[in-house]
């Protein structure tokens, strides 16, 4: 069996559990008339997905999954396939867990970099009555051990991207499948998970129990997310931090506290940069009420940028790839720029919201130039584009596709794929390797390679 079929046959089992003994039934009553009393969701599996691994990184790792009923989950962590040393890190941080009834998150800490751990995930069901009467009904455990490989310098250098999937899940499955034969060391997400949510429930569908085959697309291949213009749109999106959960607070400094998203990560030769472009629309347009806050999100990212750079295992690695939702380049002049104040509204422009951003080029992108950038990866336009490098402009840019299957040859969803090639001594022995799939049509669009820098 090849590690597709594998992970697709796997993907079944996680709708099973083990139910410690005598746990539910114990609490189960009769009613009078012999019907089975309420609380249907009793009888439902508590772990109600399988788990996702968020925020990749070399010494830590994220994994969330939803649960059906109050629960305070855990993940069980060992370097042993048989979890013989297995310790057990619970949902939440200092003080007291995370118990609640929609979304476990666990964040494990203090790991090796480029190191294979295994986990499997569980919970309590908790029935909780009050400050000083809550207990624990029972305990569910997925069957199955997953694995994962942190990030780190000797960490394979292969990636993938996918943005704008817009929850579109018969796209989405095509996506999945293709990254489970790709299986790259992680997946950078690169915004427009979504429309807009406005309720949690379709934030879990989203992200960790979506309507597609592999259930499992993120339990064994960890994702980074780079958020994009519709990630902030719909109440429960304000708060999308409850099913993706922030990046660990001490990979930052505290200057950086608020920046939860931006990663700059090690990943063999490959050093990726996760930058958010916030929204596609002025924090002045009176369409958003004065909610968003998208210009000082801007600028704080300068200078967590600025030193994400200069760190050795950043500044050391021959290939420094920047990710972001909206582009940070287009020569056609009738696309909107971005910073058309106040309300996005220029006759001159095709559309009044932002095609590209000038504000984030203007900010971030001569750090990246210094840093001899060879590459940024954006999406947003829902057609594929790439951008070579100029005399002027030193770094290329690649624009991902779009959710739709239906709108014509000319716009397709894609999967990114970057990948290091050696095929000599030393740094100039070694080539970034571009691939970008076509979704539509299975074939191979556009290949590149970068030298190192
Ligand atoms: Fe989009
Ligand atoms: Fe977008």
């Amino acid at each position: 069996m090849d590690r597709r079929e594998f992970l697709k046959n796997s993907a079944a089992l996680t709708a099973a559990t083990v139910v410690a003994p005598g746990m539910l039934a114990a609490d189960k009553t009769a009613s009078k008339d012999g019907a089975q009393t309420p609380d249907a969701a009793e009888t439902a599996p508590l772990i109600a997905s399988a788990p996702m691994l968020q925020n990749y990184a070399s010494t830590s790792m994220g994994v969330a999954f939803a649960v059906s009923d109050m629960a305070n989950g855990y993940v069980l962590l060992s370097e042993r396939p048989d979890m013989a040393d297995a310790r057990k890190v619970k949902c939440g941080g200092y003080r007291v867990t995370d118990m609640n009834d929609k979304v476990q998150q666990i964040r494990l800490t203090g790991l090796k970099p480029a190191t294979r751990y295994y986990y499997r995930i569980g919970a309590d069901r908790i029935s909780y009555q009050g400050g000083y009467k809550m207990k624990i009904l029972g305990t569910e455990e997925d069957p199955r051990t997953y694995s994962f490989v942190t990030a780190g310098k000797d960490a394979e250098g292969h990636f993938c991207v996918i943005n704008d999937t817009h929850a579109r899940f018969a796209t989405f499955d095509l996506l999945t499948d293709k990254i489970a034969a790709l299986a790259p060391s992680c997946v950078i997400w690169n915004g427009d998970t979504c429309n807009n949510e406005e309720q949690i429930e379709g934030q879990i569908r989203n992200f960790l129990a979506p309507p597609i085959a592999r259930k499992d697309y993120a339990s064994e291949i960890p994702y980074l997310f780079a958020p994009g213009n519709h990630d902030s749109r719909g109440m429960a999106n304000r708060h999308i931090e409850r099913v993706w959960m922030w990046r660990q607070p001490e990979e930052r400094s505290s200057r950086d506290w608020d920046l939860g998203r931006n990663f700059a990560v090690r990943m063999g030769d490959i050093a990726l940069i996760g930058l958010d472009t916030a929204e596609d629309k002025q924090d002045t347009n009176p369409i958003f009420a004065g909610l968003f806050n998208s210009s000082a999100y801007r600028e704080a990212q300068v200078a967590w940028l600025a030193d994400a750079l200069k760190r050795k295992e950043i500044a050391t690695a021959p290939f420094l790839v920047a990710f972001c939702h909206i582009p940070l380049f287009d020569d056609d002049p009738t696309h909107n720029p971005g910073d058309v104040a106040p309300a996005d509204y220029d006759p001159q422009y095709s559309a009044d919201y932002a095609y590209w951003q000038r504000t984030c080029a203007q900010l971030w992108t001569p750090l990246l130039e210094k840093a001899k950038c060879q590459l940024i990866v954006t999406a947003h336009m829902h057609i594929y584009r790439y951008d070579p490098p100029t005399a002027t402009r030193k770094w290329a840019q690649l624009v991902g596709g779009g959710p739709r299957l239906d709108e014509g040859p000319d716009r397709f969803p894609t999967v990114i794929e970057g990948r290091v090639e050696t095929t000599g001594p030393g740094k100039k022995g070694r080539k970034l390797h571009i691939t970008v799939h076509n979704m539509l049509t299975g074939t191979v669009q556009d290949e590149f390679r970068f030298s190192a820098r």
